[in-house]
């Protein structure tokens, strides 16, 4: 087992800590530009909430479904036709912009297979009934954003694997972070760690794309990370077809908890080889409170246990061997204060 000194030199190894890029506004007559830390994104919906309200009530950001672009081009009215910019400057602007950007755009949820894959559609207040301490937003707006982010390799030794941030390439999400590593075996994985917060309580969610893998293709959410090789993980494996938790300490592999990732209809045969998710988007979901662990699939409430060992821990994304997948949106909101309510 690696001791928590080697995981923090193994974590330090990497560049040198960044704050991830927000997203700029994107018109030509006022470029503006503004880094702000995830984690100030708590702040930027107070920002949002007492500027965007002063001439018309606070839109609502998940009804109106705007892609970044959109929000850039509203704001960027907002600023210069309506003199906005008089109480709200354009770093503010960048940064709301930025927030606004995080509710799925409707061209998203409207895709074929019906379902909103809005993973804030359930709001996390109603299970929480408090405000995140922090919350982490990456929607990897920026060329760049993987500084903040260490890049290791789990399970069987081997080359650490490679990310990469680019346009997504069904265009209406801006950017994704890529993962693909070919030369993996299907017993070695890929985590793009959030360096920079651990805590034991959460809420995360991310939407994923599996593109490609010749063996288990397979994709989750790791939390709980105390190193590359203890944590937990949801992971959807396409060839097993199932959605299951399973918890990595070193090679010993236990699977809590497991469900197929399509439910059976009641007519399916009883032998029916296992579905695998549609093509295109979807959506993971993992809350952790007191040990107790709660898991979505596209918004389908399909885990529900307890770790009495967990303690808490990093996240992370992960794919499995050859997999070939890209992430967007992915949103932790950290509750690290001492919580009362049970959980729904
Ligand atoms: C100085 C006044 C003012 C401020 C401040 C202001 N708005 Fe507006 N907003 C307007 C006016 C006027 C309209 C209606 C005309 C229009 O849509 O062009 C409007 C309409 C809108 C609409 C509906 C039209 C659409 O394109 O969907 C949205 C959304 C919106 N504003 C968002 C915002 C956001 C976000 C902020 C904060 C960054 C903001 N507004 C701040 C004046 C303002």
């Amino acid at each position: 087992m690696k001791t928590a000194r080697q995981l923090a030199a193994a974590l330090a190894s990497f560049a040198a800590v960044g704050t991830v890029a927000v997203a700029a506004l994107t018109v030509p007559a006022r470029p503006v530009t503004a880094e702000a830390p995830a984690s100030d994104l708590t702040q930027v919906k107070a920002l949002y909430s007492e500027k965007c309200s002063a001439c018309h009530n606070l839109p609502k950001p998940e009804e109106k479904g705007y892609t970044q672009k959109e929000w850039s081009r509203t704001v960027t009215r907002m600023m210069t036709k309506y003199h906005a910019s008089e109480s709200i400057t354009p770093p503010q602007a960048a940064q709301i912009v930025t927030y606004l950007a995080t509710f799925v755009p409707k061209t998203e949820a409207r895709r074929p297979g019906g379902k909103s894959s809005d993973p804030w559609a359930t709001d996390s207040l109603d299970v929480w009934r408090e405000v995140p301490s922090t919350t982490r937003v990456f929607n990897f707006a920026s060329a760049s954003p993987l500084a903040a982010f260490s890049p290791l390799g789990s399970g069987t030794p081997g080359p650490a694997p490679s990310w990469l941030v680019s346009l997504d390439k069904a265009g209406a999400n801006g950017m994704a972070a890529h993962v693909s590593a070919p030369a993996f075996r299907p017993d070695r994985f890929a985590l793009l760690v959030d360096r920079a917060d651990t805590g034991r309580n959460l809420d995360v969610r991310v939407r994923f794309r599996i593109e490609s893998g010749k063996v288990s293709p397979a994709v989750g959410l790791a939390f709980g990370l105390a190193d590359p090789d203890h944590y937990t993980v949801l992971r959807c494996n396409q060839s097993l077809g199932d959605l299951a938790l399973i918890q990595i300490a070193g090679a010993t592999h236990t699977t809590l908890q497991q469900t197929p990732l399509i439910l059976p209809t009641a007519d399916a045969a009883p032998n029916a080889a296992p579905t695998p998710l549609t093509p295109g988007w979807h959506t993971l979901r993992v809350l952790v409170k007191d040990g107790q662990v709660r898991g979505w699939l596209d918004m389908q409430k399909r885990v529900n246990t307890t770790l009495p060992t967990y303690t808490g821990g990093k996240v992370a994304l992960w794919t499995q061997g050859s997999t070939a997948a890209s992430f967007h949106d992915w949103i932790v909101d950290w509750y690290d204060a001492p919580q009362t309510a049970p959980l729904s």
